[in-house]
């Protein structure tokens, strides 16, 4: 199985741009074509949130329009600049998305079993997993011991830049890293949120963030470090998993680069 994970494409009406300059819509064409055109080509994408970038049912309507182009089934999770009820009025479909209340799933059909976690906390830039959402967590770890993936948008750990780590899931983490690490079956942890790959073990997982579609986060480790943007590279993650093996992740970046030729 090949899934592709999607983070933080920060859609905008049609034809807006972020912060007047950042054609977010234009980066997300071409990673949607970018994952069109690979081979063998993913099964499911996984949307990690920040899908619009104030949670407008207009930005909603153009993120659809963007996403009907993927030619694979898509999963979507809200980030901290999207709102619930917006989303799943756009999504009417996505019949995997609660009507009401938190945007938590599980997909079961799919050879590795995917929890999806509602990290937002509306109008607020951290996350939180308050004991609703937890409760019902517990509830579905202890349903199965298939290998699972959670997929939630804020990262439960410290990245290492201050302003960021300032804003990562700030409450329920301890409870959540509890779970996981009496759920040996929790193969991953995929975030988005902070515009960068990363990678770290926690909760005796691994756990991974996947880089924007769009912006990326500077990277600046020094202590007390201001966020600032970069228009590094963008990509997409994606992630292999074979029965027996690990779950293997590929860094794919979206833009033309020179090559493929041979090693001489
Ligand atoms: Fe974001």
């Amino acid at each position: 199985m090949l899934i592709v994970q999607i983070s933080d494409p920060h859609v905008k009406r049609e034809g807006e741009l972020l912060y007047g300059r950042i054609d977010t819509q234009g980066f997300l064409e071409r990673a949607v074509a970018h994952v069109n055109g690979l081979d063998p080509r993913p099964d499911i994408a996984l949307v990690t949130g920040d899908l619009v970038d104030k949670g407008a049912p207009a930005e909603y309507a153009n993120l659809k329009r963007l996403l009907s182009r993927l030619e694979i089934p898509f999963y979507l999770i809200p980030g901290n600049h999207d709102a619930r009820d917006a989303l799943r009025e756009a999504f009417p479909e996505h019949a995997y998305l609660p009507r009401a209340g938190f945007l938590q799933y599980v997909l079961d059909d799919r050879p590795l079993r995917l929890i999806a976690l509602d990290t937002l906390v509306e109008g607020k830039g951290h996350g939180a997993l308050c004991s609703e959402r937890l409760d019902w967590l517990e509830a579905r770890l202890g349903e199965s011991d298939r290998t699972t993936l959670l997929f939630m948008h804020h990262p439960p750990f410290d990245v290492g830049m201050e302003a960021l780590d300032a804003a990562r899931l700030l409450e329920g983490g301890e409870r959540l890293e509890a779970l996981v690490r009496a759920h040996g079956n929790i193969e991953r942890v995929l975030c988005g949120h902070v515009h960068r790959p990363i990678q770290v073990r926690w909760a005796g997982t691994m756990a991974s963030i996947a880089p924007s579609t769009a912006h990326q986060a500077t990277l600046d480790l020094r202590d007390g470090a201001s966020l600032s943007m970069t228009m590094d590279p963008p990509g997409v993650a994606l992630h292999l998993w074979r029965p027996g093996a690990s779950l293997v992740t590929h860094l794919s970046y979206v833009g033309s680069y020179e090559g493929p030729r041979p090693f001489r």
